[in-house]
């Protein structure tokens, strides 16, 4: 039943090569990494690399896993865990452990159910989904498949009245904040979809503009991409424009630098989300966690901050949190849970990160959210060789 959905949402070419592929034998998956083993040897070669690939030399990529290997914990001792809380708030809305789902276009791709099923899982985990505006289904079925909370994401574009219609709909169908995705300037250089000659995915949310994406489109002629519908010349004035005009809490994605960062914090956003795209977009800039400190430090406690990139353990969110985010995001793991078990496989992945989350914290000797702070971690040892007899 799952290849067959996933069969039925890929193009002829991907179903071909998907043909050739031997399902694995299936054993339980414990943690992240296994899903996407899984995941990589149910998909075809061309909709898993889209979803595991990186920029040019995806030094960016490796780099926002192997950034948090080397952070590591000071763990204090007696410390009463009997009793251990991962809830947190992300701009006054409780989620039960402080991990949402990052936007991520097409979900489509790797499940017939993509976003619907992937929203149910959030729901049901009780936390955020992040809808990407280049999703599988409209803001708005995804909207009526689950009730959990959910925050949607868009761009600037150079149509400033598509631009508050999006943010209007997203209102209208209850998304409760705008995340605006700032760091994809240009159409990134992806070499293994150049390589693969990835075709394109359908973009309801955009139907009846004209998008080359969404042909054929009954009496419209495409003549432009997603891309070029974006605004590539938006500057802060945009943002100050759009900010003042929002229905909802406004939410840059993709703050790199502490100058930013602060800037955001002066043109009145609620809140910012530090990311590299996943190594997506721009390579060889930092790992996301490793700017995390230089943003926080920008900006004090002016507004909450979110980080996203190469999450992977829940040992990786409490180095998060211990740096100064409130919350973080993922992104391919969902595609992962989605591929191998549709909206339970997501729930999977969020109850495991879930549980290293509280083991961590209970190791640690952190029981609550609160209790992180910035002496949990360091990042070079603690050598002093004065000390040393
Ligand atoms: C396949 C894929 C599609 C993505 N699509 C979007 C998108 O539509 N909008 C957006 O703001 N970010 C998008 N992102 C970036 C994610 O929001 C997030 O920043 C990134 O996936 C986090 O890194 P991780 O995948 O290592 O968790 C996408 C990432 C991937 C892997």
């Amino acid at each position: 039943m799952r290849l067959t959905a996933i069969l039925a949402i890929m193009p002829q070419e991907v179903n071909d090569e998907r043909r050739t592929v031997k399902k694995p034998p299936i054993s339980d998956p414990i943690n992240l990494f296994d899903y996407e083993t899984l995941a990589r040897k149910f998909l075809p070669q061309v909709a898993y690399d889209v979803i595991a690939g990186g920029a040019t030399d995806e030094i960016t990529l490796r780099r926002n896993r192997s950034a948090f290997d080397e952070i590591m914990f000071r763990p204090r001792i007696l410390v009463d865990v009997s009793c251990v809380d991962p809830s947190t708030t992300v701009l006054g809305q409780r989620i039960d452990f402080p991990v949402m789902l990052a936007p991520a276009g097409s979900h489509g791709r790797v499940h017939s159910d993509g976003e619907l099923a992937s929203a149910r899982a959030a729901a049901a985990a009780g936390t955020i989904m992040v809808l990407s505006s280049a999703s599988s289904f409209t803001l708005e079925e995804v909207a009526k498949a689950a009730d959990g909370p959910r925050w949607y994401q868009q761009y600037f574009y150079r149509d400033r009245g598509l631009t508050m219609e999006m943010a209007h709909r997203a209102k209208d169908a209850g998304y409760s904040a705008l995340c605006i995705t700032l760091d994809s300037k240009t159409r990134p250089k992806k070499e293994r979809d150049l390589r693969n000659n990835l075709p394109p995915s359908r973009l309801p949310n955009y139907a009846g503009l004209g998008l080359i994406e969404n042909s054929p489109e009954p009496g419209i002629t495409p003549s432009r991409t997603l891309m070029d519908l974006r605004d590539h010349s938006a500057t802060w004035d945009y943002l100050d424009w759009f900010v003042s005009n929002s229905p909802l809490p406004v939410i840059p994605k993709g703050v790199m630098t502490g100058e930013d960062a602060y800037l955001c914090s002066q043109h009145g956003v609620d809140s910012i989300v530090v990311s590299n795209h996943g190594g997506e977009v721009l390579d060889t800039t930092f790992a996301a966690v490793e700017v995390l400190s230089e943003v926080v430090a920008a900006i004090g406690n002016a507004m909450e901050v979110y980080v996203d990139g190469g999450i992977r353990r829940g040992s990786d969110v409490v180095k998060a949190l211990a740096l100064g985010a409130r919350a973080v995001l993922i992104g391919r793991p969902v595609f992962w849970g989605l591929a191998v078990d549709g909206e339970a496989g997501v729930l999977d992945v969020l109850r495991i990160l879930r549980d290293e989350i509280e083991t961590t914290m209970a190791m640690c000797g952190r029981p609550s959210i609160g209790s992180i702070d910035g002496s949990l971690i360091s990042a070079s040892p603690p050598l002093n060789p004065q000390r040393i007899r």
